[in-house]
């Protein structure tokens, strides 16, 4: 059975961990991974614009001695001829052994892996998920925290539309002693499918507030998204709701000593730049720790499907 992951409870707690264990072998001992992927290829299928995200993979598939075919933009493809999300799934699976893909349509990457021959990841659906960015993130945590359980996350800005806000809060709910403070303007609060099939369902402590200020102090991790713009239907909404909170250097005082502050990026004016030499800014190591992840998933899911050799740590 073709093994893909499209939303991050495709993947077990255990294989989470796993998957941390082996990135960070590969940050130890990189020479033991460089050919591993050696004749394989990667198919980046991006219909949405990313930075991060396709570069990351297409890094990771190169420092494991794999190649990589790159659709970097939808209008140069024949998407805009009309060709389906499941043709271009078949398609791809005649050229390259796995894909990552974003569309801005939610459930886009569930239709291509259902097409797909070769597994596929979810690399962001609309505003639904972005498990890969999750992965980035709870290495993350696990490196500067030193743990996954027993801390106070806020989650601050746009957690209706951010993806990477759902999919994180899907991961944590499986660690224990989580407490989520959710940190929104009304309007961009966590969508009801999220709240009750994951915070309620499994019991999380959750307070949710506007008061950024109020919350800063009782934070371990502070994780600030960016106001979708792309998700808006009107522009008058995202230029009120755009500012609802910027980090300066002086409300950060508030937070503990030890409190870290993370954003999936792109950053635009959620997080003044005169915070990204504080030591507890910590959003271009999640930038580097999602390459590590991406490599490990790729291993993964080629593994899974028998193109390559298990990887043990
Ligand atoms: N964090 C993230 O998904 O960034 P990109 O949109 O640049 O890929």
């Amino acid at each position: 059975m073709k093994r893909s992951v499209i939303d991050i409870t495709d993947l077990t707690k255990e294989e989470i961990d796993a998957l941390t264990n082996v990135a960070e072998d590969i940050i130890s001992n990189p020479g033991k991974y460089a050919h591993i992927c050696a004749g394989k290829k990667l198919a980046t299928l991006f219909f949405e614009p990313s930075t991060r995200t396709r570069m990351s993979f297409e890094a990771a598939m190169y420092e494991l001695g794999g190649n990589v075919l790159s659709m970097t933009d939808a209008a140069t493809s024949s998407a805009s001829k009309g060709e389906s999300v499941s043709d271009t799934a078949k398609v791809i699976s005649c050229y390259a052994d796995i894909i990552a893909m974003r569309h801005s349509k939610e459930g886009a990457a569930l239709v291509a892996a259902n097409a797909a021959s070769i597994p596929v990841i979810n690399a962001g659906d609309g505003g639904h998920c972005h498990p890969t960015q999750t992965l980035a993130d709870l290495l993350t945590i696990k490196r500067e925290k030193g743990r996954l359980g027993d801390l106070t996350v806020g989650l601050c800005g746009d957690l209706k539309f951010g993806r990477t806000v759902h999919s994180l809060i899907q991961a944590l709910s499986r660690y224990e002693n989580i407490q989520i403070v959710l940190i929104s303007p009304d309007e961009l609060r966590l969508p009801d499918y999220v709240y009750n099939d994951v915070i309620i369902k499994n019991n999380m402590k959750c307070t949710q507030t506007s008061d950024l200020l109020w919350a800063l102090p009782k934070l371990d991790v502070l994780y600030m998204t960016r106001v979708q713009k792309e998700r808006f239907f009107n522009e008058e909404d995202y230029l009120r709701l755009k500012d609802s909170y910027i980090l300066t250097p002086e409300k950060l005082a508030r937070a503990k000593k030890d409190t870290i502050v993370m954003h999936p990026l792109p950053r635009v004016n959620e997080i003044s730049v005169a915070i990204d030499d504080d030591p507890r800014a910590c959003y271009f190591k999640q930038v580097l720790n999602g390459k590590y992840m991406r490599m490990a998933l790729i291993l993964k899911l080629l593994a899974d499907n028998k193109a390559i050799d298990e990887v043990t740590v």
